[in-house]
């Protein structure tokens, strides 16, 4: 029984992510999302939210649960014995941040794998999602259409 940990803010669920997800589970058995709750951090999305968007636009996708995590995901890892985290690399702008974080978090005990981004996403992230809905942009096909509904009952003009 093979299992990854898809790591993120998901603030909301692109479909970059769901596509690297999607990825992960033709790769493991089981695949964990798990969305970090940083109390520090003041998400769009409460943690509910953000999970029952994910739990929604993965629902299709046996291997997948939802999970959220505090602290370290190394720590988290442990806890749900996972194999190895699971992340999307975009862009050589990801490069040195993911680098760093994969070096040591393999330092503490969990390898990260990456996925090449699909080049159709390329792009994508969630907060230009929030950026372009609260000025009042079409962003249709880049998120789930009930994403785009939620982002932009919340920020839309
Ligand atoms: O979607 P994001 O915000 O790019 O995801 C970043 C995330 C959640 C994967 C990263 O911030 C993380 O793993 N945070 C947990 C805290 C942690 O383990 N930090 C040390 C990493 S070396």
């Amino acid at each position: 029984m093979t299992t990854a940990c898809c790591p993120g803010s998901f603030d909301p669920v692109t479909n970059g992510h769901l596509d690297v997800i999607e990825r992960s589970c033709r790769l493991f058995d089981e695949v964990i999302v798990a969305v970090l709750e940083n109390p520090s951090k003041r998400p769009l999305f409460t943690i509910e939210e953000r999970m029952d968007m994910l739990r929604e636009a993965t629902s299709h996708l046996e291997p997948v649960k939802v999970s959220s995590f505090q602290g370290l995901v190394v720590e988290f890892c442990r806890q749900i014995g996972a194999d190895a985290i699971v992340k999307g690399l975009r862009a050589v702008t990801d490069f040195d941040y993911e680098m760093q974080m994969a070096q040591m978090n393999a330092r503490m005990g969990t390898e990260t794998m990456f996925l090449a981004a699909n080049p159709e996403y390329t792009y994508l992230s969630s907060s230009l999602m929030r950026d372009v809905v609260s000025l009042g942009g079409p962003i249709d096909g880049l998120v789930p259409d009930f994403v785009l509904k939620r982002l932009t009952a919340k920020l839309g003009k």
